[in-house]
């Protein structure tokens, strides 16, 4: 059944009109130092209420928000952005994912961001003050549950203790309850309304950043005027499942997709495919070298490379296909080495994590802002492990991947016994006709958030569109085409949707083929033409 306006819209019209009817965003240079770029940026502060529910409270809260411009002034209005987690602050992201996306966008539109609630920084969500304790989290928290006969039930006691841990100093003044994606999703809104446009819904959300998108255009579907949901994670699950399941189905077949392209790649393009081995030969040789972590660590740099550790590794390897030959010649040498070449190459993986950033202390906070958010955000609890469903919740986990269920499942012990909830959620079906078509995009082959979830959530947006490339990596933006660029760029420029049944296609996984390429390809207009250092290879979240 669809229903629009729902009764939760017609609230928050009230609530956001009341809070925030002449508030305009000045727009002036950022913090000198604050963003290393040559694109012109600018910053400005918005005041949103602290708690849109709240009928009495005045208390605010002040939004910082960045805006990178478009090249082609006057713009045609802003988009706003978010990249995920959720946890992932985004102002950084604007500015450094902001070329392609300028690029994406057809150079018409100025993007902007905010750190959501919990992140970065508004209201940062903070678990602990201990550097002890929040040491004790991450190294045992985020254990595969399968690491050991008794890992299951540690895991689960250890998510309640860090459940209560980040209880007395996150939510010591109410904070944590107000860090939920409905309310996130009133502050876009916010800004919509502050930018001084015509008020409407632009907004581009990636990974978990299309829940947030989707919980937007299910709560204020009158107010949409285009927006983009790439790398779909299934919100009806992200709110009232014990686990996110649906996000993992397709990872083991991505992994195995990995040996099998690896056999018809371009020439010198795949390490192993010169070794003369089946693609079922090759993955069953790196379940042996998996399981073999498992059983016997490998101490690599500061780090100690066990069955979780590397398994995520290989997990944050699938996203991004244009790692692949690289990520060849790491498992080359890590199944058919010598021991002390495996041990160089994993050295060599942990310095470059550490220079990321992505081991330590940034990864503590994603981690914890991602429990404040999710969990917040999750309508059920189980209340006990004895009562079975938990226990029932980790094997299928499991049974959906068996790359990932063990290192995921902590998570879910986490959420499943998160001691409050967020202020706000939304309640609603995702079942929305919408003032304008919203468009869905997911490659066919997503390790993280499967093409089956865009297709979920196309079904209950009435009038939307898909964009499927028929490419491998998390997010249509991770996997250059031509195809999805003119798709991409036809719906920003035009409204256009692609024709119902299209596939796009695009280059095989292993070829040597970026974002570079696709403009090379399809245009010599000059205001398409951004600076070449935004069209440096990698992928992003
Ligand atoms: C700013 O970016 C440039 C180009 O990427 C780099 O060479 C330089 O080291 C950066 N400066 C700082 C302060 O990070
Ligand atoms: C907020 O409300 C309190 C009492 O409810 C009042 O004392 C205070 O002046 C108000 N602050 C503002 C900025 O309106
Ligand atoms: C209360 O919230 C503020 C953010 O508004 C934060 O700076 C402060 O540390 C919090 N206090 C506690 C005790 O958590
Ligand atoms: C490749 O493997 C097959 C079957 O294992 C074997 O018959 C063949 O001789 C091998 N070729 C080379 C070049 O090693
Ligand atoms: C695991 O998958 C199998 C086959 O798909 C199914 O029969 C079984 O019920 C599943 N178990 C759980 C716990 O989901
Ligand atoms: C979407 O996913 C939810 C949760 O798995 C499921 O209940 C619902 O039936 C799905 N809708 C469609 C149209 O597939
Ligand atoms: C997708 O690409 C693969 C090869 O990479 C091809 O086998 C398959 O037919 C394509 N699917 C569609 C729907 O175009
Ligand atoms: C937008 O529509 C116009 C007119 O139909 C067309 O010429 C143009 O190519 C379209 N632009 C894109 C990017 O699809």
């Amino acid at each position: 059944m669809r229903s629009s306006p729902s009764l939760i819209s017609i609230f928050s019209l009230f609530f956001v009109a009341q809070a925030c009817s002449s508030a305009k965003i000045e727009w002036g240079p950022c913090k000198d130092g604050e963003f290393n770029t040559t694109l012109t940026v600018q910053c400005g502060t918005l005041n949103v209420p602290l708690d849109y529910t709240s009928q009495v409270s005045n208390e605010s809260l002040d939004l910082e928000v960045v805006k990178l411009l478009a090249p082609v002034q006057p713009s045609q209005g802003s988009i706003q952005l978010n990249f995920g987690g959720p946890g992932v602050p985004t102002r950084e992201l604007v500015v450094a994912v902001g070329p392609i996306l300028q690029i994406l966008s057809g150079g018409a539109y100025d993007l902007i961001g905010f750190d959501p609630r919990g992140t970065g920084k508004t209201l940062p969500f903070i678990c602990t003050d201990n550097d002890f304790i929040k040491g004790q989290m991450l190294s045992e928290g985020l254990r595969s549950t399968l690491e050991s006969d008794t890992m299951e039930r540690r895991v689960w006691e250890r998510a309640r203790l860090d459940a209560n841990i980040c209880r007395s100093r996150g939510n010591g003044n109410k904070t944590g309850e107000l860090a939920g994606t409905a309310f996130v999703a009133r502050d876009i809104m916010s800004v919509a309304e502050a930018t001084g446009e015509d008020g409407l819904l632009r907004y581009w959300g990636f990974s978990y950043g299309t829940t947030l998108g989707a919980t937007l255009v299910a709560m204020f579907p009158d107010k949409v005027d285009k927006v983009i949901l790439d790398g779909v994670q299934n919100a009806h699950e992200y709110y009232h499942a014990h686990a996110d399941y649906e996000e993992w189905t397709d990872s083991d077949p991505i992994f195995s997709y990995f040996f099998e392209s690896c056999l018809t790649a371009p020439p010198g393009r795949c390490a192993l495919a010169a070794l003369n081995k089946t693609a079922s030969e090759l993955e069953r040789d790196a379940w042996t070298f998996i399981e073999s972590v498992r059983a016997a660590p490998i101490p690599a740099g500061t780090t100690l490379i066990d069955a979780a550790t590397f398994k995520g590794y290989i997990l944050g390897q699938l996203k991004y296909t244009g790692g692949w030959p690289a990520f060849s010649s790491v498992l080359a040498t890590l199944l058919y080495g010598s021991r002390g070449e495996a041990v160089r190459v994993l050295e060599a993986i942990v310095e470059e994590a550490e220079a990321n950033g992505e081991l330590g202390i940034d990864g503590f906070d994603i981690q914890t802002s991602l429990w404040a958010i999710h969990c917040g955000d999750r309508t059920v609890r189980l209340d006990s492990w004895e009562a079975q469903e938990a226990d029932g919740v980790f094997k299928r986990l499991y049974n959906t991947s068996r790359l990932v269920g063990d290192i995921v499942a902590p998570i879910s012990a986490s959420c499943a016994q998160w001691p409050w909830r967020a202020k706000e959620t939304y309640k609603g079906d995702f079942q929305v006709a919408t003032r304008k078509p919203v468009l869905v995009a997911s490659n066919t082959r997503d390790s993280h958030t499967p093409l089956r979830s865009a297709k979920n959530l196309t079904a209950g947006f009435e009038g939307s569109g898909l964009l499927e490339v028929n490419a491998t990596g998390h997010a249509t933006l991770n996997a250059p085409s031509v195809c999805g660029y003119l798709a991409t760029v036809g719906y920003w420029l035009n409204g256009t949707l692609p024709e119902k049944g299209s596939v796009c296609e695009a280059p095989h996984p292993y070829a040597e083929y970026g974002w570079d390429n696709v403009l090379e390809e399809v245009t010599g207009s000059p205001a398409l033409v951004v600076e070449k250092r935004a069209l440096n290879r990698r992928g992003w979240f």
